[in-house]
């Protein structure tokens, strides 16, 4: 019944008088029929299609909100100039998942971001400022060269010295050629991958801390790429890897749309008050001198969104949620191996990558490639979100298996 009358609303929106002369609407109705029919299928790439905003999208149409131009622009834990904003919500999401991220209350800081890359963005920024008030030396970035792409971009728009640390055949940096690498003399900004894009490997940070005591740079910030993993390790008997607390790292960057499900790119950056207290505050007075971020306006209905699904999921529907990704994660592997079929699933991870397949099963799953030649050369990666049940595993690995047969027939 809630369902229809969702549809029944959204139908009269769409039909709305003043609108409907200049909209193609048969071009847009084809084209939502095409994603909705489409996202069953997309296992390549790490969204979470159980996206279920529609309650949301009918309260905001409702509320009248969709006629209200709202920009969170400025620092959402101070005053700000203007009252069009969501920086209540913004507020309540990031306290509540600063605690599972090991921040303390009181030292916390941190906003709701466009996306993974925009809190990586913050975090190496945030990282430069901090690392130059501590010694007026430029930092070095440390990476390992399976962490994501952003990080490469961003440390060369910031102009760093990258160092690009070889990564071992799981994907986690080697962090004997990173001790080899590091430079005393310089301060040492560290990004540590929380799951790599494509193998979905964890960087050891108790390795990479202990090779950091033996060279003591000059001074030190970790940042935490937790795109992906970031989302559910908290939620499960892992959450200690992304625990500052224990693991004693400066900021994070966490996507929203992956692993929370949103229906457009979203995020998260954590850091402390000390941290940003570090920043050059390039004060601007017409809006309150108070603009920490790098961007200046910032979506009010992404963190109003966000907000939304906290309440709705709470803490244990995230834990139960991250149980059931890792558990299909797992018997997605099994299958492989039952199969004698090439595949690789690192520690705690949703991603299980394997030797790519025909270009039909490619297409039709919307596969990721890349190639590692040490395992063989071509890969693709599927990686297991909350969309992807048992059964989709089934017919995804059925294609796989006559993709074997007729590869075996052909030779
Ligand atoms: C490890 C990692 N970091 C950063 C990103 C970038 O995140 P976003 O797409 O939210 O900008 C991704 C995206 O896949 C990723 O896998």
């Amino acid at each position: 019944m809630k369902q229809l009358l969702t549809a029944a609303l959204l139908l009269a929106l769409c039909a709305t008088p003043a609108r409907a002369g200049e909209v193609d609407m048969d071009r847009l109705n084809a084209f939502a029929k095409d994603m909705v029919a489409t996202k069953a299928q997309a296992i390549g790439y790490p969204g979470n299609q159980e996206v279920g905003l529609q309650d949301f999208y009918l309260w905001f149409a409702q509320s009248g909100l969709a006629d209200v131009c709202m920009n969170n622009v400025g620092n959402p834990r101070k005053a700000s100039l203007s009252a069009l904003n969501t920086h209540q919500f913004e507020n309540e999401v990031v306290d509540f998942f600063a605690p599972l991220y090991g921040f303390k209350k009181d030292e916390t800081w941190g906003f709701v971001t466009y996306s993974g890359t925009d809190g990586n963005n913050h975090g190496i920024y945030f990282g430069v400022k901090y690392l130059l008030s501590q010694s007026k030396l430029k930092p070095i970035l440390y990476v390992s060269n399976e962490a994501h792409y952003s990080i490469k971009k961003l440390g060369d728009l910031q102009g760093l010295d990258m160092r690009l640390i070889p990564a071992d055949l799981q994907g986690r940096m080697d962090v004997a050629a990173f001790e080899k690498a590091l430079d005393p003399t310089r301060p040492a900004l560290v990004v540590v991958a929380m799951g790599t894009t494509f193998k979905g490997a964890i960087d050891d940070q108790n390795a990479i801390d202990a090779a950091l005591k033996r060279k003591k740079p000059v001074a030190v910030y970790r940042h935490l790429d937790a795109a992906l993993f970031g989302g559910y390790l908290p939620f499960t008997e892992h959450a200690h890897l992304v625990d500052r607390a224990k693991r004693n790292f400066d900021s994070i960057a966490v996507s929203g749309h992956k692993f929370f499900g949103f229906d457009e790119p979203l995020g998260l950056f954590i850091t402390t008050k000390d941290v940003l207290a570090r920043q050059n505050p390039f004060n601007v007075p017409y809006l309150l001198d108070a603009v920490p971020t790098i961007t200046c306006s910032r979506s009010a209905l992404g963190a109003l969104k966000f907000w939304w699904k906290v309440q709705k999921t709470g803490e244990a529907g995230y834990r139960q949620q991250a149980g059931q990704i890792l558990k299909n994660a797992a018997e997605l592997k099994r299958r492989f191996d039952a199969l004698g079929y090439p595949a690789w699933r690192g520690d705690f991870s949703n991603t299980v990558y394997f030797r790519r397949p025909s270009q039909w099963v490619m297409e039709k799953w919307l596969l990721a490639p890349d190639e590692d030649p040490r395992l063989g050369g071509k890969l693709a990666h599927n990686i297991v979100m909350q969309h992807e049940g048992l059964e989709t595993i089934d017919l995804f690995m059925r294609d796989i298996e006559r993709d074997m047969r007729e590869q075996a027939a052909k030779r």
